[in-house]
Formats: structure tokens, sequence, C-alpha cells
């Protein structure tokens, strides 16, 4: 292996961190966002297909009831990493995130793999949010006797289940001459709304934040009336015999790694870090706040959910619906002449607008953070120049956006829900380790640096955080192994085309053209002024 010229391994070669504070410090970008705007950032980006798409499947055909506890265990997860990113994101107050983090402390073989773990993180959650936010899409046109052919809104790719002799069942791949144009539109919409200007974006965001969680609110207080004590009983049912997690205590905690997605998108507020106001107070703010808000939100639709519902019936794509169907008020049909059964349910209506505003701005908030992340990669040599070239005109990284986002649109009309769901939740997971591994490290070799927040109980939370993370990783690959032998070879081979290619990328473009191996990263190197943050500021 390479040395580089300061000593030590090429491969981990670190960013000093007075070069990241003095990138921080010489930015130029507008710092207006309040603990507020964060906050609301970070719920922008978290509520979105995992409560209103995938706690329906968790239920069903893992955690039953117990899915409440694993909405808990899967929160704790975060909360623990929601520290680690609050000690980074306050002494490192950069818009790269935990890619800079990494490339700080552990080095730039780190940093890549990082940057390759968020493009998986960010990007592909984005595909998995628009293939939820199809199943909405279609439901609502069809709710106005408008159907769209199922080969437009199906993935190219998907896992069926077989029957074989001795009544076993296989899982198949199949590749079928479909494609989900309606998701791909989803995502290009939003990559539009983000090369046109981030202050339409924020306004959208804004309106869509409100929405979805007054939606999810109502539907708590309606549904509570409705809850039958009986669906909840017993919390954890046994394991049904047909799979190691399928119901029980491993059923719950394998929930908890589909549930995981639900909170995808808190530390997307790190990424903001460039623009808040007082990023050392605040930054720990906006996303220990933003979690707690979702956590407390999502146990709750979750206890209603299961409470109103029979578990085995909430397998289904918008278990929200069902249950606003199963409760069935009488006050909220109204006759409504535009539709063919001549009147409407208000409150799923309602519910339905509110899935498709939230998931909308789930998809923007992923696809913002994304292009900041590859913004700052693209400005340390690390991908192409082009995605950390920022239009004059807009005052966004426009080409890069439009390029990630007919990618992200390629893999949302291709690639099943339920395979990238699991695979966010993993390469989330491993972002997650990698930082609760650089507070431990940096502590140890930056003692002295100033850490306007530190992560209580010191080590032994972010030691948990690995621990927890690793467990995470560990019950996702079991399930795909398990899966695997029964024929649905898939997420496997996607796991490893996708890391492939991640390796050489880093070996024949970035490890060549990274800047601090050339030694062209310098404490003058400066931010270029990106545009306005993700949400409006105008109400400051
Ligand atoms: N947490 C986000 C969602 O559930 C990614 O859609």
């Amino acid at each position: 292996m390479a040395t580089h010229p300061g000593g030590g391994s090429r491969l981990l070669m670190k960013k000093p961190i007075s070069l990241i504070l003095a990138d921080a410090k010489r930015s130029e970008l507008k710092r207006t966002l309040s603990a507020t705007n964060l906050v609301s950032l970070g719920v922008g980006a978290i509520i979105g297909a995992g409560i209103f798409v995938m706690t329906g499947n968790a239920a069903a055909n893992y955690a039953g009831p117990g899915v409440m506890l694993s909405f808990v265990l899967a929160g704790l997860v975060c909360a623990v990493a929601g520290l680690c990113y609050a000690e980074l994101a306050s002494t490192m107050p950069v818009s790269g995130s935990a890619y800079t983090y990494a490339y700080g402390t552990l080095g730039e073989v780190f940093a890549w793999a990082m940057g390759w773990l968020l493009l998986l993180e960010y990007g592909i959650a984005a595909s998995t949010v628009a293939a939820g936010w199809t199943g909405y899409i279609v439901e609502i046109l069809s709710d106005f006797g408008l159907q769209i052919p199922a080969y437009l809104t199906s993935a190219t790719f998907t896992v069926a289940e077989v029957a074989g002799a001795n009544d076993t069942v296989t899982l198949q791949a199949q590749f079928l001459p479909q494609f989900n144009l309606v998701g791909a539109l989803g995502i290009l919409s939003v990559t539009a709304l983000l090369v046109i200007g981030v202050s339409e974006s924020a306004k959208f965001t804004n309106v869509a934040v409100v929405l979805k969680v007054g939606v999810l609110l109502v539907f708590i207080a309606v549904g509570l009336a409705y809850v039958n004590g009986d669906n909840w009983s017993p919390i954890i049912p046994p394991n049904d015999g047909t799979a190691w997690n399928h119901y029980g205590v491993m059923g719950v905690l394998y929930a908890s790694t589909i549930i995981f997605f639900a909170y995808v998108g808190f530390e997307a507020v790190s990424t903001a870090a460039g623009e808040a106001k007082n990023p050392q107070k605040d930054l720990p703010i906006g996303i220990l706040g933003s979690l707690f808000i979702c956590t407390l939100i999502y146990m709750l639709v979750a206890a209603v959910l299961t409470g109103v519902v029979p578990y085995k019936d909430l397998g289904v794509d918008a278990p929200i619906a069902v249950a606003i169907d199963a409760m069935n008020p009488a006050w909220a049909i109204i006759s409504w002449p535009f539709v063919p059964a001549g009147e409407l349910n208000l409150l799923t209506f309602l519910i339905k607008i509110g899935a498709i505003m939230g998931l909308s701005s789930v998809m923007l908030a992923l696809c913002y953070a994304q292009t900041r992340v590859f913004y700052q990669m693209s400005r340390d040599g690390l991908v192409p120049a082009v995605f950390g070239k920022v239009n004059p005109k807009t005052m966004t990284p426009a080409t890069g956006t439009t390029l990630l986002g007919i990618i992200i649109a390629i893999a949302a009309a291709t690639l099943p829900l339920n395979l990238l769901g699991a695979l966010v939740s993993l390469g989330t997971a491993a972002a997650f380790g990698i930082v609760c591994v650089s507070v431990l490290y940096l502590r140890k070799t930056e003692p002295d640096l100033v850490r306007p927040f530190r992560v209580p109980f010191y080590p032994y939370l972010p030691l948990l955080g690995i621990a927890l993370c690793t467990c995470i990783i560990g019950l996702i690959f079991v399930d795909k192994w398990t899966s695997l032998q029964r024929g649905n070879w898939v997420p496997m081979v996607i796991l490893v085309t996708y890391f492939a290619i991640g390796v050489a990328v880093y070996a024949f473009y970035g490890r060549r053209h990274s800047k601090l191996a050339k030694g062209e990263a310098v404490l003058g190197d400066v931010s270029e002024p990106l545009d306005a943050p993700l949400i409006d500021q105008s109400q400051n």
C-alpha cells in the first residue's frame, strides 16, 4: 500500500480538522436557519413511506402488534446515533455531514465508503419512497375512476413466491416487461423543483410538513376511539414456524430493521450545518428534536393501527387507509358527485393527500441531502466536478442534481420497494456505525477540540451505537441469507454489485483525483455559495 507524504497509509489519509473548520468558517452560505427551522427540516425528511407504507408489512408479517416495540427499538438506535451525529455536527458544522466526519477522522477510504453508503441511504431511500408514493397516487386516481395500467406502476424486477413440490414455497426473481413510470416521474418532479430553486422547494416542504403531521394527528385522535383491545392481545404473537422472523421476539427485532427506514432522514439536518444560524447549539436541537417528535407520532400511529385492524390484515400498501375504512366513521362519508361511487370517505381522502404530500417532501429532502453530499465529495475530488458545479442563475448544483435525479428515477422505476427498503436500512446502519466510531476516534486523537455538544455517558453510548448498528446489519444479512437459500438471490446480487461498483469508482476515479492526495486542498479552499436551504426562512 502506498504512503502519502505525511506518512501513514494513502487510503487512510485524513482531511485535517483545521481544514474542515476553515472550509466551514469561510463558507459563503447564508446562515439563516433557526432551531425551529432545523426541526421542521428533520420532520420533513423523516415522516414518509416508513409509516405510511412499511408499517403494515412489518406488523402483518413479522411483529404483529409488537410493531409498537419495534418502533421503540429502532427509535433507540437512531437516538444513540443521533447523539453521535449531534456531537460531530456541532464540532464540524459542514454540509458534507457524515462523509466529511469520516474524512476528518478515519481517512479517505472510509470517507469514500461513507459517501457510497449515503448514496444507498439517501438516493435509494428516495427511490423506495417513490415506490410508496406510486401506490398512493394510483389509489387516489382510482377513487376518481382513473386507472393507470399496472405495467406503468410496477417495478421491472420483482420477487415472487412460487409454490414448489411438498408444499415448499420458494422465492423467485422475475424480470418483467414493466416500468414504474409514475414513481420515476415523482423523482423527476422533485429534481426539477430542486434545480429551479430551493426557495420554491422550501415553501413546498413547509406545507407538506404541516399537512402530513396534521393528518397523522387527526388519524390518532379519531382512531383512539375505535381501538379494540383484543387486537393487541397478544402483543407479541408466537413464532408461526414458517421462518425465524415470522412473529415472536425475533419477529419484533427483525421488524425494527424495517421500521428503521421510517427514521432515515433525521441526520439530513446535519447537511444543513453550513446554513444554520447557530450550528453548535441548534444542530443537536434539530436532530434530537425531530427524532423525538417523530418517535412519539410513530408509536401512537402504530398503536392505533394495530388496535383498530387485526395485524394480519395490515399487509397492504396503504395500511392507514385500511384502518380508516375499518373505522368507517359515518360523519366522514360525504356525497361527492365527481367519483364513481357518488360518495367519499373524507378522512381516507385526507390521509391519501397527506401521504402524497408527505412522501413528496421526503423524496425532496433525501434528493437534496444526496446532492449536498456529492457536492462536497466533488469539491474534494472524489466524484466528478459536475456534481460540485453551481449554476450561477439558479445557485444550485443544477447539472449534478439532474444527473442524480435521473439515476434515482431509474432505480425507482426498476427495483422493488421491499428489496430497496432492506438495502437502505443496511446502508444507513453501516453509516450510523461509522459515525459512532468517528466520535470515539476523534475524542482520542483530538481531545482538545471545542465540542459544544458532547455525547453523554461517553464512551458507553457510542459503543452501544456500534453494537446496535451491527445487530441491525446482522439481522438483515440473516434474512437475506435465508431468502437466498429459498431461491431469492436478487438482494445479495444487488448488494455485491453495488459495492463492487463503489470499489471500482474509488480505485479508478476517486483515488486518482483526490485533491487532498494531490496537495490541492489548502486552507484557502472556499466552498462556493449554494442556494438557500430547503425550508422557508421568511417566517424567521
Ligand atoms: N424516513 C423516510 C420515510 O419513512 C425515509 O419515508
